[in-house]
């Protein structure tokens, strides 16, 4: 069977955490890099926690330390929603493995130019790496096959009125990727905050397995919603997109993202109408098939071991 070399960008982060643990074990995926960058919480924090994930499934893939801050704008971290720690609630094993001796966009440059095919690009964080590679090593995108991320949304932010937490945290980084060219695939918060798993699958996940069980307790300390209305796993919805595109529908658009100083800073606008412009530059997800999604979490965790 023929795998899709992947890369991930991330700052775990609870639903990052369960994105990589997915991905790690999914049959076809090859994941072949994790790169770290500030969000959720600091850069020493998301890259400690990605060590930690590696570490506690065993698994030989390499983790690079990305960025700190945003290309422009302070950090301003997502700690109320995922803990001081960023993947507080479980007790891992402080790791023995540690990361590349070199920054995050030199290992995506190395990894993407020595791949013999296009790599997928998994963004579920803020972009200002991805952003960092393009403005360095241009030619590294004819080697990214195309780039599906989480983040923006087509109706309200959550850190924002109008922006979601990864655009918002660095908007500037999101306009380079998003006028790069490369094709992308957006699946934005309107359609992750639907990705929910209730108290219900959250009981079953605990006794499934002893990643469920590491989930189950990560959950317990995750502020992305609730036991009553549902925990959003906004970053999965990213590799669902990937390995599973049925469970949502798309529609090609084109999106702007707005970097004004003011209330919209860190907005996607979707032109979904194509009255503004001609050229599309991404897909966007509308919606995702709640039920479906449901199951194939259950299935991804069964195989995650
Ligand atoms: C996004 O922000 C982060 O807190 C989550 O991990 C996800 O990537 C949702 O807005
Ligand atoms: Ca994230």
């Amino acid at each position: 069977m023929r795998r899709i070399p992947l890369i991930i960008d991330t700052d775990p982060g609870i639903d990052d955490a369960v994105a990589i643990s997915f991905a790690m074990f999914h049959p076809e995926i090859d994941l072949r890099l994790i790169t770290t960058v500030a969000g959720n919480v600091s850069v020493d924090k998301t890259t400690d926690n990605a060590l930690k994930l590696v570490e506690f499934f065993d698994v030989d893939i390499p983790v690079a330390r990305g960025c700190s801050e945003p290309l422009l704008k302070p950090l301003e971290d997502s700690s109320e929603i995922h803990g001081e720690s960023g993947m507080g609630g479980f007790h891992f094993e402080k790791p023995s493995r540690t990361v590349l001796p070199v920054h995050a966009v030199e290992a995506l440059r190395e990894e993407l130019v020595k791949s013999e095919e296009p790599v997928t690009l998994m963004p579920i964080a803020a972009l200002t790496n991805i952003a960092l590679l393009f403005k360095l090593y241009p030619e590294t995108k004819e080697k990214v096959k195309e780039i599906v991320l989480m983040g923006g949304s087509l109706s309200r932010g959550n850190t924002t009125t109008a922006a979601e937490f990864n655009i918002f945290t660095d908007p500037e980084a999101a306009a380079i990727i998003f006028e790069s060219g490369v094709k992308l695939t957006m699946i934005g918060l309107d359609v992750t905050s639907r990705a929910v798993l209730m108290q219900k699958e959250v009981k079953q996940i605990e006794t499934m397995n002893r990643a469920g069980e590491m989930f189950a307790a990560l959950f317990s300390h995750y502020r992305g919603g609730s036991m009553k209305t549902g925990l959003k796993m906004h970053d999965v919805c990213a590799l669902a997109a990937i390995v599973q595109p049925e469970l949502f529908d798309f529609a090609d658009t084109h999106v702007e993202i707005e970097t004004g100083k003011g209330p919209a800073n860190g907005a996607t606008v979707a032109d979904l109408k194509m009255k503004y412009h001609t050229e599309t530059n991404a897909t966007v997800a509308l919606d995702v098939h709640v039920e479906k999604f449901r199951e194939w979490f259950l299935e991804m965790l069964e195989q995650t071991k």
